[in-house]
This record gives structure tokens, sequence and C-alpha cells, in this order.
């Protein structure tokens, strides 16, 4: 039976923006850990890392929309595909929903004069009707959408893991080739 694959550029979207939501979650980890000026560089590659994932979901988002993904094996049970779907629908909001938190957090901060500086190359301007609230408002912008970043954060945790439990649980348990669905190889 030739294995269903999701399309190269799918594959190589979803293993990029993993891998980069990854990394992003490991730094938040770490940077309580170090001394302040190694923290400060390590939250600007933070935000350049996830308004990189931001540009990539768009891309994923219209990619999806243009090609269907492969149809699930015919052993799946229905609660499983719709489990699925529904996790996948969570992820993709996620994938736009943490750096767009992200993101109105940060033109809220007290910095927000500074631009943000892409890979320390492209200047980035903060979203100017935030940053230019009365100092209040913006410090009331900026725990809301704190809060809203590190709660987005939390999601993803449970995402994530019913998301590689259930591929987990295709490949090992039901012994289908379901982490090949979602890399390149023959059709
Ligand atoms: C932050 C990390 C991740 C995100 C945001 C993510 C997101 C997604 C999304 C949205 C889909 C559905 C694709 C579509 O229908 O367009 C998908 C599929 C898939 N993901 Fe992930 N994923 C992540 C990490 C992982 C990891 C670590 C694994 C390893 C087990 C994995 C394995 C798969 C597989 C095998 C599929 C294909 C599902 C199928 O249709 O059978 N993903 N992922
Ligand atoms: C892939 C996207 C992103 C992921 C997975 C992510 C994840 C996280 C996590 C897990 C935290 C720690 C939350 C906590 O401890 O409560 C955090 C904090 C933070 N994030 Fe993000 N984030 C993303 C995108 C962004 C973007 C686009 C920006 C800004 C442009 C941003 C700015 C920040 C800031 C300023 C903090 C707090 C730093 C501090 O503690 O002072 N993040 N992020």
């Amino acid at each position: 039976m030739p294995i269903r694959r999701y399309t190269e550029v799918a594959v190589l979207l979803h293993w990029l923006v993993a891998g980069l939501i990854v990394t992003n979650v490991l730094l938040a980890w770490t940077w309580d850990s170090l001394s302040k000026p190694t923290a400060h560089s390590l939250v600007n590659v933070h935000k350049s890392i996830g308004l990189t994932v931001l540009g990539l979901a768009l891309l994923r988002l219209l990619w999806r929309f243009s090609h269907r993904p492969p149809a699930y094996p015919a052993t799946y049970q229905r609660w499983e595909s719709v489990l699925s779907h529904i996790v996948h629908g969570f992820l993709y909001l996620i994938m736009f929903g943490l750096p767009i938190t992200g993101y109105i957090m940060d033109s809220a901060s007290k910095a927000s004069g500074q631009p943000i500086v892409w890979f320390g190359l492209i200047p980035i301007p903060h979203l100017g009707p935030i940053a230019q609230l009365a100092p209040g408002a913006k410090h009331h912008m900026h725990e809301l959408f704190g809060a809203a970043h590190s709660l987005s954060a939390d999601a993803l945790y449970l995402l994530l893991f019913l998301h590689v439990a259930g591929a987990l649980k295709h490949q090992f348990i039901d012994r289908e080739k379901e982490v090949q669905r979602m890399s390149w190889g023959p059709r």
C-alpha cells in the first residue's frame, strides 16, 4: 500500500514551524537563569523567531487552503479523526495566537519606541496604535497580552501533548506509517 503523504511544501513548513516554536519555548524556559545581557539578547532572538513563525503560519494556511491533506487510513476510528481535526485546528490557531499576543504585548512595553530588529538585520516597528497609548492604558495592555501570551503557551503544551500522543499511538500501537505521512519520500 503506497503511503499517502502531505505535499513536500506542507512537510517542509510543518517541521520548520514545529522546530521554531519548540526553540522559542526552550528559549523562554532558559532566559530566567541567565545574566541580564544574555537574557536580553535571547528575548530578541525569541521575538525574531516568533515573527518568522507568524509569516510561515500565514504561508502554511494559504498552502493548506489550496492543497488538500491526504485522507486518513481507513483503520482510524471516527473519534480519532474527529479529535485530530480539532487538535489540528487549534494548533493552527495557536500558530497565530502566540506570535500575535507576543507582538501586541511587546508593542505595549516601555521600550516600544525601539523597533524589533529581526535577527539584528531588519527593523520591524511595533504596532503604532498600541505603542502610542497613554501610559496607564499601555501598562494595562502589556499585562493583559502578557497573560494571553502565557495562556497561549499553556494551550500549546496541552495541544502538543495530544498531537504527539496521537501520532505515537498510530505509529506504534496501530502500526500505521503515521509519521511518514508528514515526511518526504515516494508516494
Ligand atoms: C509545535 C509543534 C507542532 C505543530 C504546531 C504541529 C502542527 C500540525 C498541524 C496543524 C498538522 C495538520 C496539518 C494539516 O492538516 O494541514 C500536523 C500534522 C502532523 N504532525 Fe504536527 N505539529 C507539531 C509538532 C509535531 C511533532 C513533534 C510531531 C511528531 C510526532 C508531529 C507529527 C505530525 C504528523 C505525523 C502529522 C500528520 C497527521 C495526519 O494527517 O496523519 N507534529 N501538525
Ligand atoms: C512561536 C511563537 C512564540 C512562542 C512559542 C512563544 C513562547 C513564549 C513563552 C513560553 C514565554 C514565557 C511565558 C511565561 O513564562 O509565562 C514567552 C514570553 C515572552 N515572549 Fe514569546 N513566544 C512566541 C512569540 C513571541 C513574539 C512574536 C514576541 C514579540 C514580538 C514575543 C515576546 C515575548 C516576551 C517579551 C516574553 C516575556 C519575556 C520576559 O519574561 O520578559 N513572543 N513567549
